[in-house]
């Protein structure tokens, strides 16, 4: 009995318990079948989630270290005969026999196994409102949790971190990933980002918000600073003044009418692998829409008007990055009742030649329709 408990007390200690089993009740009618027992990490802190089954209800509690084994104490050999300990290298059994005669086998597992820390009430988040920067940027409440009027942002955050998360995986990076958030303003999706990329995807990274007014800057970085958050800064700049020495990744959530093409531009201009954007207002090009006087029966309807030129902006946006050699999906990220700015421009680079011929005349094709001049992004482009 003591030595199987060794293996349990080592098993905690070194963090390779995967689960344990207990079973065979000592006493046939009680109505403890079996415990099952999983490691779960709960405010960041290790505990053993006891599930008891019994005859027609299960009930949970979670214990640390030294109360596990408390009640394991307890419970082997007095209610249980049988247990199982499965680590993340060796089986423990423990048959004890009705004389009261304890055996243990061990057994080497071959298969590479691995933790599941996961609390079952706890859905693994790609972001963890606990973390307490939520609370310094205003997200949360002191406790990490989502204040009413945020709910909205976190899950514009939250659903656009989905989308990166998903768009990132495949991809291959040499050393650290290098990625620029521009228009990063309070700094959410910049540090929803963070967070994704370190702490569920592990990877090295160096990420700038790029923000242009100096007050959001000077407080952002203060954050930054007290839980000394590695890879992580901003930098008071103009999206178009700068100037990253290496760009893999840009994204851009609600950069303000053509502060979303500066931002394009710029991913483009770096050879970025991966461009995200969900644009803001798009005011350059209602602009040209109606000084061109060409409003036809749709266009003279405001909304509709207001309409069409995120269509068309947006269009040519998709337009100029197939230019230049990205493979580009236009979709909406989250539903319209969190923000009606739900668009979502997406650019990943490819090695094909693009057919720059045939999208110059898509492009002036468009431009003739409604009346355009000027695309600010094929303009600076
Ligand atoms: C709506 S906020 C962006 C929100 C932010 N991306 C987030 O994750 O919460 C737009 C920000 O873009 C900044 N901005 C607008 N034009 C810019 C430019 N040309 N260069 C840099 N920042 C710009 C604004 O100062 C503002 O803070």
């Amino acid at each position: 009995m003591e030595r199987f408990f060794d293996h349990v007390t080592s098993a905690a200690e070194q963090g390779t318990l995967v689960k344990m089993t207990l079973s065979k009740p000592a006493n046939k009618h009680d109505e403890l079948r079996n415990i099952y027992v999983k490691p779960v990490l709960i405010k960041d802190k290790r505990l053993f989630a006891f599930t008891y089954r019994y005859e027609r209800r299960d009930e949970v509690k979670n214990y640390d270290a030294e109360q596990m084994l408390e009640v394991l104490k307890e419970m082997l050999p007095t209610r249980f005969l049988n247990a199982v300990l499965f680590t993340v290298n060796e089986d423990v059994t423990l048959l004890v026999s009705t004389k009261g005669k304890a055996t243990i086998q061990t057994k080497k597992v071959q298969e590479c196994r691995e933790q599941n820390l996961e609390h079952d009430k706890q859905k693994a988040r790609l972001i963890n409102p606990a973390n307490p920067w939520w609370y310094q940027l205003g997200l949360t409440t002191r406790e990490g949790k989502i204040t009413a009027d945020m709910q909205h942002k976190f899950k514009q955050i939250y659903k656009y971190a989905e989308i990166v998360e998903s768009l990132v995986k495949p991809m291959k990076f040499d050393g650290t990933v290098h990625i620029a958030g521009m228009g990063a303003g309070k700094g959410y999706l910049t540090f929803a980002l963070y967070e994704l990329l370190t702490q569920k995807m592990h990877l090295d990274v160096d990420i700038k918000g790029v923000e242009i007014r100096p007050d959001l800057v000077l407080k952002i970085n203060e954050i930054i600073k007290s839980p000394g958050l590695k890879g992580l800064e901003f930098v008071e700049s103009s999206i178009d003044a700068f100037r990253p020495e290496k760009l893999d990744v840009l994204i851009a959530l609600h950069a303000c009418n053509t502060a979303t093409d500066d931002a394009i531009a710029k991913g483009i201009r770096a050879g970025a692998k991966l461009i995200v954007c969900a644009p803001c207002c798009h005011k350059q090009i209602r602009q040209e829409m109606e000084r061109s006087g060409k409003l036809d029966a749709i266009t003279r309807y405001g909304i509709f008007l207001e309409r069409q030129a995120v269509m068309i902006t947006d269009t040519i946006r998709a337009l100029m990055m197939e230019y230049y050699g990205y493979k580009t999906q236009v979709m909406e990220f989250i539903e319209m009742e969190h923000t009606p700015k739900n668009v979502l421009l997406v650019g990943q680079k490819t090695n094909k030649e693009p057919d720059k011929l045939m999208i110059s005349k898509q492009i002036s094709d468009l431009k003739q329709r409604y009346g355009i001049q000027n695309h600010y992004l094929e303009t600076i482009l």
